[in-house]
């Protein structure tokens, strides 16, 4: 019940995220235009790129991404392909429309699901990242 509640919080924020106040807000604080519902900053997401030696042709996996935070970004930056995964179907659809206006479809998927039930090949990612999704 509460993980139903949860989810509709967060389906109800990332249908606000559109609004004009909460892009500014998100570019002041977290130096990000990715409609983020969390508080990593566009620092520590550098900082996880590099540590994770991210670069073309590795496979990040971005659990409980919301909007593509950070993991669409990093494959912005780094050249890499994410899969950006998340249960709240708003924040897949803006992932998905922010994959577009990158043109970065041929290297990014957004798709719906939980972090126990990845989409994916087991061993098939070279790294995974996760930002505010234990809170
Ligand atoms: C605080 S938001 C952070 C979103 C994004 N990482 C960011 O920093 O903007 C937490 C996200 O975790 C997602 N989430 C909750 N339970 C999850 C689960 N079991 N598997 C994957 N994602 C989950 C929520 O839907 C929500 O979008």
């Amino acid at each position: 019940m509460s993980e139903i509640l949860e989810q509709e919080r967060h389906e109800q924020g990332y249908a606000r995220s559109e609004a004009d106040v909460l892009r500014v807000i998100e570019r002041a604080v977290l130096d990000s235009d990715y409609h983020a519902n969390g508080y990593t900053t566009r620092a520590q997401a550098d900082r996880l790129g590099d540590l994770l030696e991210l670069a073309p042709g590795h496979l990040l996996l971005d659990v409980g991404s919301g909007c593509g935070w950070p993991g669409l970004y990093l494959a912005a930056r780094t050249g890499c392909s994410v899969v950006t995964v998340d249960p709240v179907m708003a924040g897949v659809r803006t992932a998905h429309r922010r994959i577009g206006d990158d043109t970065m479809s041929e290297r990014a998927w957004a798709v719906a699901g939980t972090a126990d039930q990845v989409p994916l090949r087991q061993g098939s990612v070279d790294a995974i990242v996760h930002t505010d999704v234990m809170c």
